[in-house]
């Protein structure tokens, strides 16, 4: 049995580290992703992890990803807000799916307060900056565990 978790990111997380860190603060995708790697393997997961700007390689990251993990982990930039082709792509996805965000969407801009990808995923963990990662790994670990 799999222990992969895909973890994907989307638009303009490729630019974290200088993009708005006012907002997202200062660390870049790379650091982001290699701390949750390290913190999977410690328990006892892979990871792969997937960026894009392009919608349609993420739907299809969700397609692999229906053969080869256990979870997904989707942080979706701004196709969080816009993108039910996503959500149809994550409802195919049997696994356990933790919807991450750095900011708190719903203490922004009013485009930002709708999910789109709200209803196919188990739960979202937004608002804790770098530690929104690690809470989303915790929730991996407890509902894989569960399953
Ligand atoms: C984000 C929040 C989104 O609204 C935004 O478009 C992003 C990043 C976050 O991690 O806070 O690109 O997903």
């Amino acid at each position: 049995m799999s222990n992969e978790i895909l973890l994907l990111s989307g638009p303009n997380l490729d630019l974290l580290g200088s993009r708005n860190p006012e907002v997202y603060g200062t660390q870049t995708l790379d650091e982001h992703v290699e701390h949750f790697r390290q913190l999977a393997v410690e328990a006892g997961f892979s990871v792969r992890h997937v960026q894009s700007n392009f919608e349609g390689d993420l739907i299809e990251a969700v397609h692999a990803a229906r053969d080869d993990a256990v979870a997904v982990v989707i942080n979706a930039g701004a196709l969080t807000h816009s993108s039910w082709a996503l959500a149809d792509a994550l409802d195919t996805f049997d696994g356990v799916k933790i919807e991450v965000h750095l900011s708190n969407p719903a203490a922004r801009e009013p485009f930002r307060h709708l999910s789109t990808l709200a209803g196919s995923v188990n739960g979202s963990i937004a608002g804790f900056g770098a530690t929104s990662y690690e809470l989303a790994l915790d929730a991996v670990r407890r509902l894989t565990e569960k399953s």
